[in-house]
């Protein structure tokens, strides 16, 4: 029998983008060719949950694929697939074949090989991946699960107790990637900050393991709770050349109040000091920040804490989400839910400040040199991100996608907001 071809789409956070990778790399080595969702045989979901936006995400995308091809076998994975109640649901759409619970995850490609019968490939799944595909940065998934337990949290449910992989194998991945061609590799995990080594050693450790690597390749770490960044892990990040000057610190609210409710090990006072340590030591460090409006109880104050934090601590990039109800989670029994027009209203004000506070981290930039990750090219324009998680545009340069490149800030684009390098130009600021 002729092996299927399968497509694969992926909802939500980099780790899962990582697992869709090993998924495609297990499936290949198996002998399954990658295709468009219109001309595969199989398609498979890896979706996400993390809030009902995500999940209605996951069964539009279902419906739009089997509409455009009515011959294809849909599989369901992922942190939407592991609630009895989620994974119900999910069987009971006709669009789909079959739910692979998360937990069997990574057996998928075993499973749809002896679902077609094809006896190459007994060897099981490896999981690990040699390259990132359409993508110049590549993740690497170094934790899973959570311990931290924040009351809106249903990833931590989903996912389970914190586990971690060993640092030869990490160190090894990075070896691989960097061979390949990688000139930045992101460091993931869902709770990333919690990465311990088989001897206890911490994210630090490996950070400076990496920092003495050889290769031409720099290291972004994603998101990272506030209690687990130590002075260790900022200095550490200060002295390296390797290392991004960008943090991604879940803040969620400005009020301690909130934090408490939410059940976070951290309070303002404390995440002041931190950013102030920050910046102490990296001056023009990117700190992004996620920010969760509407949460049960919140009110105007609360609110409005949220906000002055934030303009206080200026975020160079601010996420912001709407507060979801997830079934299952501690503040779903809470009392005080905020109507969806208030956390809405909160939400956009946070967006619109967020966009100012932006272009004014960009403005930093001005007659400085930055170090760019190519990741689009449009003739001679191309884009991409700096180490400090600033987008940057060139004009005139001659590079490819996945070159890193030094590039003077010679202007800045208010509007998308980004740095620029015009050839020839002089400084407009
Ligand atoms: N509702 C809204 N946002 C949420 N997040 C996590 N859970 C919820 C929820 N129930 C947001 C947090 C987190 C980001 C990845 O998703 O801000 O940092």
């Amino acid at each position: 029998m002729k092996e299927p071809k399968f497509a694969i789409k992926t909802l939500g956070c980099k780790v899962n983008q990582y697992e869709e990778q090993v998924l495609r790399e297990n499936l290949q080595r198996f002998g399954f060719s990658e295709s468009e969702p219109r001309t595969a045989d199989i398609f498979i979901v890896n979706s996400c949950t993390v809030t009902g936006k995500a999940d209605l995400k996951t069964r539009r995308l279902i419906r739009q694929v089997k509409r455009g091809n009515p011959e294809i076998k849909i599989f369901v994975t992922g942190c939407y697939a592991v609630f009895e109640k989620d994974i119900e649901r999910l069987s009971y759409m006709p669009e789909v074949f079959k739910v692979i619970p998360a937990k069997d995850k990574l057996r998928l490609p075993v499973m749809i090989k002896d679902l077609f019968g094809i006896k190459r490939g007994d060897m099981g799944v490896r999981e690990q991946i040699s390259r990132f595909n359409s993508h110049s940065r590549a993740f690497l998934k170094i934790q899973d699960g959570c311990d931290q337990n924040c009351a809106y949290c249903k990833v931590s449910l989903v996912r389970g107790p914190s586990r971690c992989r060993d640092e030869r194998e990490v160190i090894g991945e990075v070896t691989r990637l960097s061979k390949a061609g990688y000139r930045e590799i992101v460091l993931t995990g869902i709770c990333l900050g919690s990465w311990k080594g088989s001897k206890g050693q911490s994210i630090s450790r490996l950070l400076k393991e990496m920092d003495g690597m050889d290769g031409m390749f720099r290291i972004r770490l994603s998101s990272i709770e506030p209690d687990l960044i130590d002075d260790l892990l900022i200095g550490t990040i200060a002295g390296s050349r390797r290392i991004c000057r960008h943090l991604h610190i879940p803040l969620q609210s400005g009020s301690d109040r909130v934090l408490k409710r939410m059940n976070r090990r951290y309070d303002t006072e404390r995440f002041r000091e931190l950013i102030r340590n920050i910046r102490g030591q990296m001056p023009f460090a990117g700190i992004t920040m996620d920010i969760i409006t509407g949460f049960p109880g919140e009110d105007g104050t609360d609110f409005y804490r949220t906000m002055m934090l934030v303009k206080e601590t200026k975020p160079s990039r601010l996420h912001v989400f709407k507060y979801s109800d997830r079934e299952g989670t501690r503040s779903f029994d809470l009392e005080g839910k905020v109507h969806v027009r208030t956390a809405k209203e909160r939400a956009k004000r946070l967006i619109e400040a967020g966009k100012e506070l932006q272009a004014g981290f960009c403005r930093n930039f001005a007659g400085r040199r930055v170090e760019v990750l190519v990741e689009k090219k449009n003739g001679t324009m191309l884009e991409g991100y700096t180490g400090e998680y600033v987008r940057a545009r060139m004009e005139g340069y001659q590079a490819s996608e996945g070159d890193l490149i030094s590039i003077e800030v010679n202007d800045i684009d208010e509007e998308t907001p980004c740095v620029v390098n015009k050839k020839g130009s002089s400084l407009k600021i």
